[in-house]
This record gives C-alpha cells, structure tokens and sequence, in this order.
C-alpha cells in the first residue's frame, strides 16, 4: 500500500476499469487519467489529460509515487509513454507498471506490409523500452490477448456472410480480471522489472474461437482462409504472439464466452 494516491492511466478502459477497485480494495486511493471529464462521488480523483499531446500530465503524475500504466490504442503507444515517463521524471515518481503485449520483442515489423497489420507490436515494444531506459524504477507486464478484445475481434467477423480468417493465427486469450489482478500485485511490490509473460490457459486457432461464436449464437457461416503476407505474419503464425509456457490464466474462453452470451452485456 502507499499514502500517495496510485495513478491508473486508461482507468477508464477495459483493463483499467477492473484495476481501479483492485487497487482500492487493497487500500490505496486512485487518480485515473482520461481524455475526457469524469464526475467524481465513485471514490476515484478524475483527472483529464491526454498522453498523446502531453497535455495535463504534469497534474495528473503530481503527488503521485506509483503509476500504472494503462492507456493505450493501436497506435502511438511510445508517443504516450514518452510524455508520461517525462511528467513522472519531473514528479519523482519511484514505480512505474507498464502493461505490454506477449509477442512486442518477437513479431518483427520492417516493412509496410508488416507495419499496416502488426504496427501495435512495434509501438508496445518501443513504449516498454521507453519504460525500461526512463531512469524511473520499472516493471513491465507482457499479456496475450484479453478475452474480451478476442470476443470483440470474433463478433466483428462474425457479421460478414463469410468469414474471412487468417490462416494459421492462433490466439491464447487470457481473462482480463486475471491480468489486472497480477498488475495491482505488482504496482504493489517493489519495481521488477520485465516479469514472466501471464497467458490464458489454452491456444486456439483463430477459425475455432470464430466457430465458438457462432456456435453459442446459434448461427451458421462459411469461414474462407486466407494468406496473410510479410515477416511479421510469419513469425505470427509460428505463434510469437503465444506463451504456451506461461499459460497461468485460469479462466477458460469457453467460460468466458458462455458468461457472455448468457448475459450479452
Ligand atoms: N486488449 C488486449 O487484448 C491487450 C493485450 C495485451 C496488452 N494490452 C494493453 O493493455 C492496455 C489496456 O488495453 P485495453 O484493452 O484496456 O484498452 P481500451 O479498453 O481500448 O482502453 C484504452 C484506455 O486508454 C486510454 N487512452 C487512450 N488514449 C489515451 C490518451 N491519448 N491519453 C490518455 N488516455 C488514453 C483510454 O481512456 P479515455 O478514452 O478515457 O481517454 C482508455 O481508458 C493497452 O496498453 C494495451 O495495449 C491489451
């Protein structure tokens, strides 16, 4: 626990969302940083700010000695860490937890191909090292997938007439609570640095979690493979986004699924 209050970048967010109670209820106060203006009254200090222009970060990382790090988009993430690692420099900030992605220092984006479908690898490893050579005591977390990005990912391609799927990608989707439960585990520990990855309990391929959703809908659709090219595909498919050895998740996608499709919320 700390007196300081933890600040929680992307408090708003899927993982941040469920850090946020975490947090306070292992004692500590919160400050979530957003874009946009929040009313207070749930217990949490909102402050605006946006990572990506820098602007009131300055406030938001002010008092505070542990940050953990959530914000982040499909681009642009070494951007935010940027203007953070800045700010919590200025600040004396003596923990930052970083949350990254399984696969950010093994898909390799070199080309345009690879940089238009694989730019989020590039940007997550670019932000840990942001992280890592900040001079701020660190610890970064690497996640596979979230259950609910691949629930997200499936019930788009599931609205088209015929599916097409990438062949050969496998996913091992982890349940979110369970990653924000280790990150708070962490925030709350002195600085680690990288720590081992945390997976979902099983790999799938990408064309039986879409037939998983279409089963538990009850609907029918043709799935069409199809090529993916480029480096970074390739290191895709011979599964450098995976970490069978560290598969410590404990919630299954078939338990999540059902949970969702029983209760769609
Ligand atoms: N989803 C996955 O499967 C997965 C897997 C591994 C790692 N991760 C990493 O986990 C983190 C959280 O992912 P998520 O799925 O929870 O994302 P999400 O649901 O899309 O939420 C993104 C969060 O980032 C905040 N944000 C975005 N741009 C910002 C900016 N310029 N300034 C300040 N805040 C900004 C948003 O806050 P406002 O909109 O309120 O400003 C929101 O709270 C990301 O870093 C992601 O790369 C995700």
């Amino acid at each position: 626990m700390t007196a300081s209050p933890v600040l929680v970048t992307g408090g708003t967010g899927t993982l941040g969302r469920l850090v946020v109670p975490r947090l306070q209820d292992a004692g500590c106060d919160v400050r979530v940083l957003s874009r946009h203006r929040h009313d207070g009254g749930d217990g949490i200090e909102h402050v605006t700010g946006d990572l990506s222009t820098g602007e009131g970060v300055d406030a938001a990382v002010q008092g505070t000695e542990v940050i953990v790090h959530c914000a982040g988009t499909t681009k642009g993430d070494e951007v935010k860490a940027r203007h953070l690692v800045r700010a919590a420099s200025r600040s004396g900030a003596r923990h930052l937890v970083y949350i990254s992605v399984v696969g950010a220092d093994r898909v390799p984006v070199a080309s345009a191909v690879d940089r238009a479908m694989f730019g989020y690898f590039a940007a997550k490893r670019a932000a840990e090292q942001v992280v890592a050579g900040s001079g701020l005591p660190w610890t970064t977390l690497r996640a596979t997938q979230f259950h609910d990005l691949t629930l997200l990912t499936v019930r788009q391609l599931a609205k088209l007439p015929v599916i097409p799927v990438p062949s050969g990608w496998r996913f091992q989707p982890v349940d979110t609570g369970e990653v924000a439960t280790r990150l708070v585990d962490l925030a709350l520990a002195s600085p680690a640095g990288l720590v081992p990855d945390i997976a979902g309990p099983r790999v799938y391929e990408l064309s039986a979690l879409v037939r998983s959703y279409l089963q538990a809908r009850g609907r029918h659709r043709p799935i069409l493979p199809v090529p993916t090219p480029g480096r970074a595909a390739r290191a895709f498919r011979a599964g450098a986004n995976l970490a069978p050895d560290r598969a410590v998740g404990h919630r299954t996608w078939e338990e999540f699924l059902t949970a969702k499709v029983r209760s769609p919320a």
